[in-house]
């Protein structure tokens, strides 16, 4: 489980507006559900293109990246607030504090990040009444755009992933070209 890392080279195509044709930033905000006073953790967060819409929901938002140059271009970004904390770790051993986190979420990641190890550091790290929310891309879909089918995973697999490690699935849906998923830890 888990796929290629997104190349730092390409880095500039993840600012790049069009993306919102797969996932508005409206519309991870609205499944998100948060309150001002959360804490939020962006697995894989890359540039920050998603980080920064949602921050202003959230007291805190964690920007997690397993590439350095990913964060450095969160931590350069002039339009990145002081509530916002770009951390370099992976998934395999996030360097928080169990029961810490209110939501998690990713946008096109968990085809990346996906391990059983993964799934139990996330557990650990959200609070017993926390969320997981991960929009990431369809292995049935068309592969037009985004990695190749081949990398992806169906939004089965990824459910049974997640029910795996512990979490109960509270939303699973397929969207063209995309699946949207919310889980509990408990
Ligand atoms: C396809 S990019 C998406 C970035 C961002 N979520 C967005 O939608 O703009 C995936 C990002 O996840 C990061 N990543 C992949 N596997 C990871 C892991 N195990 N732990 C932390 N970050 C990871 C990559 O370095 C990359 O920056």
């Amino acid at each position: 489980m888990g796929f290629h890392t997104f190349p730092v080279e390409r880095a500039d195509q993840l600012d790049d507006p069009a993306r919102y044709r797969f996932c508005s930033l409206e519309e991870l905000v609205y499944a998100l559900d948060l309150t001002p006073t959360d804490t939020v953790l962006d697995i894989g967060a890359g540039t920050g293109f998603y980080t920064l819409g949602v921050a202003p929901h959230a007291e805190t938002t964690i920007g997690l990246d397993i590439q350095h140059r990913m964060a450095e271009h969160l931590m350069d970004r002039d339009d990145r607030p002081p509530d916002v904390s770009p951390v370099v770790a992976g998934t395999d051993a996030l360097p928080l504090a169990d029961g810490t986190v209110d939501v998690a979420f990713s946008t096109m990641t968990f085809h990346e990040y996906s391990t059983a190890q993964s799934h139990a550091e996330l557990h650990r790290v959200l609070r017993p009444d926390g969320r997981l929310v991960a929009v990431d891309w369809r292995r049935d879909g068309t592969g037009e755009d985004g990695p190749s089918l081949e990398e992806r995973f169906s939004l089965e697999e990824a459910v049974s992933q997640l029910q795996g490690a512990g979490f109960h699935i509270l939303r699973a849906e397929s969207r063209p070209e995309t699946y949207l998923l919310t889980a509990r830890p408990r």
